[in-house]
């Protein structure tokens, strides 16, 4: 069988970690367990296709993100951004092609709650919060998630939730606002507590769309700052058309055209790269 070139070159999970066909972890342990980036990589995107109605919105598209990473997709309206991220999270089922979540998880085999409890969250370009909850209610009621919000509701958190609560407040930047109504936030401060919120979860791999549209230049900045302090601990990739924004955060970008990877490579490589500049930053 002949390895797809790009796999040549990569740690994947594909040739050398094939999990054994009958492997010693169920499904549902290999989710609890989380994703297993022993080998460097967290996401595994090989050869997705996903059509509507015979339109190729990712067209054999091949993609993979370091464990750690913040990874920036960029490309023009239409070229499958947001069809990438809906296959990760299991929205959308691909055609074909193969998606790993570490070297365990299967994302082809599981359904979006179970995805989203393995370890991969999604924000929305949209802010969702709870506009007649404070700050730190909103936090607590994301940290209950799925298993009991009537419980969260009747209990006070416990001293170690609370210590998780002020752990978030503090990353996201909105300790001093924390008993306000979120309904007063500015909309860089929702999408910030979003990203809290989120975060609560504890995931390995954050998925974020457009953080920055319709933010000031300072909350521009001040998001820049969080996403760049989330990476390391996580691996999390941002779409975004503000290119000083992805200037500002981003070590590799990743170019997307009509479903495909045109460029991959640092910003100035990309930015000066014939094709990209034809189809994106030429417009
Ligand atoms: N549910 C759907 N049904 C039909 N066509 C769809 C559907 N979802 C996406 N498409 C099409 O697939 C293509 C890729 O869309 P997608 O939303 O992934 O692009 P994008 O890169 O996120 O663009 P933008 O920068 O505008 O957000 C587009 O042509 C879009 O019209
Ligand atoms: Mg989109």
């Amino acid at each position: 069988m002949s390895v797809p070139r790009t796999l040549a070159r990569l740690p994947s999970r594909s040739r050398s970690a094939r999990p054994p066909r009958h492997g010693a972890l169920a499904p549902s342990d290999a989710l609890a367990a989380g994703p297993d980036t022993s080998h460097g990589v967290i996401l595994y995107l090989e050869e997705i296709t996903v059509s509507f109605d015979g339109f190729r919105a990712l067209d054999s598209l091949t993609l993979y993100v370091q464990a750690g990473e913040l990874r920036c997709l960029i490309g023009p309206n239409g070229a499958g951004k947001t069809t990438l991220m809906d296959v990760v999270t299991g929205k959308t089922r691909p055609d074909s092609g193969s998606a790993w979540f570490g070297q365990m998880i299967d994302l082809l085999a599981h359904t979006e709650p179970e995805i989203a409890e393995a370890g991969i969250g999604r924000k929305f370009q949209r802010p969702t919060v709870f506009e007649r909850h404070t700050v730190f209610e909103n936090l607590e009621l994301a940290m209950a998630g799925s298993k009991s919000v009537w419980r969260m509701l009747v209990a006070r958190p416990s001293a170690g939730e609370r210590e998780r609560i002020d752990e978030v407040l503090e990353t996201i930047g909105l300790t001093a606002r924390r008993f306000e109504v979120a309904g007063t936030l500015s909309h860089g401060e929702k999408q910030w507590l979003e990203i809290g919120m989120l975060l609560m979860q504890d995931p390995q791999l954050l998925l974020v769309d457009e953080p920055v549209a319709g933010m000031t230049p300072q909350e521009t900045e001040r998001t820049a700052a969080l996403l760049t302090s989330l990476a390391g601990n996580r691996s999390v990739v941002v779409v975004e058309h503000d290119m000083d924004f992805v200037r500002s955060i981003a070590r590799t970008v990743t170019v997307l055209h009509e479903g495909r990877v045109l460029a991959e490579g640092s910003i100035d490589q990309v930015q000066s790269d014939p094709k990209v500049i034809e189809v994106y930053l030429g417009e």
